[in-house]
């Protein structure tokens, strides 16, 4: 098998997941992240929310209902990678590493700020006007928070694709500086996955405010569905699906025989009404047992809580050593740990090692540690001590894959950690 491919994406804290959030992001995640031979690391971007928002208890309550979307969407915190930004300290850290590679004229052509910036020209006022420092950084925050997990694939919206760029730009100059120690990560913008237009016709946005909650009340949700604008055609009367929010709507929730179907019942004049309860029958099938889950997390904070916590453990084993590599690499050392300025070089002791040993069936075995003696790798045992060698030269220069028959992983150890920490040994 190969190794998998990393897909990462953040959801920033600031507001309550609508229908679209669910068509356009959530549901298509949560899919991707059932697939085999894929990694996914999902994680609420609370740094982000900042930047935009400064009601506290606003954010508080995001988040709890953005985690409360996600795992009641079907989310398997087991299975994924799902923590809170704010729980990762390497998080600003890497950005700080990042900050200091990243040019300002780079920063310079973000979307975000250039828009406040020409909105202000336009203004008339000056061009820093409402300009946080925060707002400038926001792609060097959002590029830690992609490369710090050696993410392969951004799922994201097109407004982001330049966010998703300049994270490349970033790790390839850190790379070119450092050393390779970052993946450069490619956005992926699925064009199948429905844009859903909103109750007035326009994208479904909190900006135009025009949205279908996720997981508000039934009778909320009912009465949004039958404000969805219709033209003037009476019962009776042929109607066009082309233009027809309702129609589109409908279209991302049904099955496409289904949607024959309802554009049978548009051709033969089903009248208004009508459209809208056999939309809000359809949407209410699909929600009506996540909100179920999301109603009884969202009763129960400290079980998300602990959900979240343990996500940030288990994004932590990986992210702390390497970003203690990191450190290294740009020369924030432990200075009793090296042999001086002088020498370059990694200290033995600060590395990850083989150890060979023999056990008492007379068998030759090998494991590999980290520099902090913690076992990552056990090898299989052998008659012959060469043989060992041999298992454990191979791995130094190929790698580990999952399978391999000379060495499995430690409990609790990912894949990720046990190639960066072989990369470091070819390294050193
Ligand atoms: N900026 C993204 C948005 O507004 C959210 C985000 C933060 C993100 N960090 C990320 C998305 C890292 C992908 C990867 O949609």
């Amino acid at each position: 098998m190969a190794s998998p491919v990393r897909f990462l994406t953040g959801i920033t804290t600031t507001g309550t997941p609508h229908l679209g959030n669910y068509v356009g992001a959530i549901r298509p995640a949560v899919q991707a992240s059932l697939r085999p031979g894929i990694e996914s690391y999902y994680f609420l971007a609370d740094y982000h929310a900042l930047i935009k928002c400064d009601e506290p208890a606003r954010i508080q309550r995001s988040t709890l209902e953005i985690a409360a979307c996600w795992v009641a969407a079907g989310l398997d915190p087991e299975k994924v990678f799902f923590y809170r930004q704010s729980d990762i300290p390497e998080i600003p850290e890497l950005t700080w590493f990042l900050t200091c590679v990243a040019g300002k004229g780079l920063l310079n052509r973000a979307h975000a700020y250039k828009a406040q910036v020409d909105k202000n020209a336009a203004a008339g006022v000056d061009a820093d006007t409402d300009v946080s420092a925060g707002l400038f950084m926001y792609p060097v925050l959002m590029a830690a928070d992609i490369i710090l997990f050696n993410a392969h694939k951004v799922p994201v919206g097109r407004d982001q694709i330049q966010h998703i760029e300049m994270a490349r730009d970033m790790a390839s100059s850190f790379n070119h500086l450092y050393g390779e120690h970052f993946t450069l990560p490619e956005a992926q913008v699925d064009e199948a996955v429905a844009l859903l237009p909103g109750l007035d016709g326009r994208k479904m946005s909190k900006s135009y405010d025009n949205v279908i909650g996720l997981f508000a009340p039934r009778e909320q949700v009912r009465k949004q569905i039958f404000s969805i604008v219709t033209d003037s055609r009476a019962p009776g009367e042929p109607k066009d699906t082309e233009g027809s929010a309702l129609f589109q709507i409908y279209q991302a929730f049904a099955a496409p025989e289904e949607t024959a179907q309802l554009r049978k019942l548009y051709a033969e004049g089903i009248a208004w009404g009508d459209a809208k309860q056999l939309l809000f029958e359809r949407i209410d099938r699909e929600i009506a047992p996540m909100r179920a889950r999301y109603d009884a997390l969202v009763a129960d904070p400290a079980q998300l809580e602990r959900i979240l916590q343990a996500g940030a453990a288990k994004a932590r084993a990986h992210a702390t050593p390497f970003m203690g590599r990191l450190r290294h690499a740009v020369g924030l050392r432990n200075l009793a740990a090296t042999d001086g300025p002088a020498k370059a070089k990694a200290s033995k002791s600060s590395l990850p090692a083989f150890k060979q040993y023999r056990e008492a069936d007379g068998r030759h075995h090998f494991k590999l540690v980290d520099a902090a003696g913690r076992l990552l790798l056990q090898g299989a045992g052998f008659d012959a001590p060469q043989d060992a060698g041999r298992a454990v030269a191979r791995l130094k220069q190929q790698g580990w894959q999952p399978g391999d028959a000379d060495a499995s992983l430690a409990e609790g150890v990912t894949e990720a950690t046990v190639q960066d920490a072989l990369a470091q040994l070819r390294g050193a």
